[in-house]
C-alpha cells in the first residue's frame, strides 16, 4: 500500500488499523528546538476522540499519545518524531457480520478487490481512526507556526446551515457546544437534527468551514504545488470528504469579473477577499478560508441491501458503534490537516525564498 505520507519537508507518515494494537506516525523534518506544549497536543486528541458527547460514536478510547523519539527534555531534536496511540476499546465481534459482505459506499469492496485481503474489523486501515495520528502531527505543526491562527467549525448539517459570513462569528463559541458550531442558535438545531437522524439509525452529511489567519505572504509553490491544491489534497484525503472549495468557490461560477475582483488597498491588502487569501497558488496575506463537505457516512444502523463475497445481494442489519454525523469530530482533523500544509509550506518558503 502506497500513499501513507503527506508533506515535503514537514512530512507525516501514518500507520495502523482501527482494531490493531496501535496507530501512530513518524514526523520527519520537524525543526529542532521547539518546546512542545504536550497539553495542547492532548487537548486536540480530546476534541477528536469518540465518546465525547451523545451525538458521536460511543466507542470509548483514551487516545493517549506516547512519544517514542525525536523529543529530548520537552524539546524537538530535529530527528524523526515517532509516536503511537494504543487501541484499547476494540469490539471486533461488532464487525463479524461484514467479514463476508461489503457495506455500500464504504471501502470494504475496493480494499478487498485491490489487495486481495481485508482487515474487516472496524474498517481496518480505511477507518477514520487513522486520523488520530494526523491530529497529533497537526498539533505539533501548529506549534511550528505559532503566529498562524487556524479555526475550523461546523457550518452545516443536512439542510441546516449558518446564514452569516465567518467574520460575524465568534470562534471562541465553537467549543461551547457538542456540534462545534459557533452560531449557538444554529448549533442547537443541528444537534437536535443529528439526534433525530441517530434515532432512525441513519446518517447525515455536513460542512466544515476553516479560516486560517495571519499567514505570511508567499506560501505556495507554483505550478503543481499551489497552496490551494495542497490544501485541497489534504482535505480530500480525510475520510468521507466529498468536496473542497476555497474563497468564492463554486459560487464564483455565477459571478462577473467586475463583481469578483478583489480590488487593492494602497498597502497591498484587498478590499474584498473572494480569492480566499490565495492568488496564483501563493498566499497574499489575507485570510485563507475554505469549506469541506462530508458525506453522510456509509454504515447505517438499519437493514440494508449488501453484496456478499459470493456476489449475492442480501439484506443485512447494520451494527456497531458509529457516527451518525461526523462533522463535529472532524473539526480538529480539518484543523490538523490545514496546520500540516501551512507548516510544510512555511518551511518550504524559507528554502526557496
Ligand atoms: C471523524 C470520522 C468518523 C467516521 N466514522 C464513521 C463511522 O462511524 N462509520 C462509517 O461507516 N464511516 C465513518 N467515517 C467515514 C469512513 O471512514 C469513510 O467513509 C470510509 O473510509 C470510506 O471512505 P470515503 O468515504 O472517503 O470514500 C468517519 C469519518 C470521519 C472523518
Amino acid at each position: 500500500m502506497a500513499g501513507n505520507s503527506i508533506g515535503t519537508i514537514f512530512k507525516l507518515t501514518t500507520f495502523g488499523e482501527s482494531h490493531g494494537e496501535a496507530l501512530g506516525g513518524i514526523i520527519d523534518g520537524c525543526p529542532a528546538g521547539i518546546e512542545l506544549d504536550f497539553d495542547a497536543i492532548q487537548n486536540e486528541m480530546q476534541r477528536r476522540k469518540p465518546g465525547q458527547s451523545a451525538i458521536v460514536t460511543q466507542r470509548k478510547e483514551e487516545d493517549e499519545v506516547k512519544f517514542l523519539s525525536g523529543i529530548f527534555e520537552g524539546k524537538t531534536t530535529g530527528t524523526p518524531i515517532g509516536f503511537i496511540i494504543e487501541n484499547t476499546n476494540q469490539k471486533s465481534d461488532d464487525y463479524s457480520h461484514i467479514k463476508y459482505t461489503y457495506r455500500p459506499s464504504h471501502a470494504d469492496y475496493v480494499y478487498e478487490k485491490k489487495y486481495g485481503i481485508r482487515d474487516y474489523r472496524g474498517g481496518g486501515r480505511s477507518s477514520a481512526r487513522e486520523t488520530v495520528s494526523r491530529v497529533v502531527a497537526g498539533a505539533i505543526a501548529k506549534q511550528v507556526i505559532p503566529d498562524v491562527k487556524i479555526n475550523a467549525f461546523v457550518s452545516s448539517v443536512g439542510e441546516i446551515f449558518i446564514d452569516k459570513p465567518y467574520q460575524e462569528l465568534d470562534f471562541s463559541l465553537t467549543e461551547t457546544n457538542a456540534v462545534r458550531c459557533p452560531d449557538v442558535v444554529t448549533a442547537q438545531k443541528m444537534e437536535e437534527h443529528i439526534k433525530e437522524i441517530k434515532k432512525q439509525g441513519d446518517t447525515i452529511g455536513g460542512t466544515i468551514t476553516c479560516v486560517i489567519q495571519n499567514v505570511p505572504i508567499g506560501l505556495g509553490e507554483p505550478v503543481f504545488d499551489k497552496l490551494h491544491a495542497e490544501l485541497g489534497k489534504a482535505m480530500l484525503s480525510i475520510n468521507a470528504v466529498h468536496g473542497f472549495e476555497y474563497g468564492s468557490g463554486f459560487c464564483g461560477a455565477r459571478m462577473k469579473g467586475s463583481e469578483h475582483n478583489d480590488l487593492f488597498n494602497e498597502d497591498g491588502t484587498t478590499k474584498t477577499n473572494l480569492s480566499g487569501g490565495i492568488q496564483g497558488g501563493i498566499s497574499n496575506g489575507m485570510d485563507i478560508y475554505f469549506r469541506v463537505t462530508f458525506k453522510p457516512v456509509a454504515t447505517l444502523l438499519q437493514q440494508q441491501e449488501v453484496l456478499t463475497n459470493e456476489n449475492k445481494l442480501i439484506i443485512q442489519q447494520g451494527k456497531g458503534r458509529h457516527d451518525a454525523c461526523v462533522v463535529p469530530r472532524a473539526v480538529p482533523i480539518v484543523e490538523a490537516m490545514a496546520a500540516l500544509v501551512i507548516a510544510d509550506y512555511y518551511l518550504l518558503n524559507k528554502l526557496y525564498q
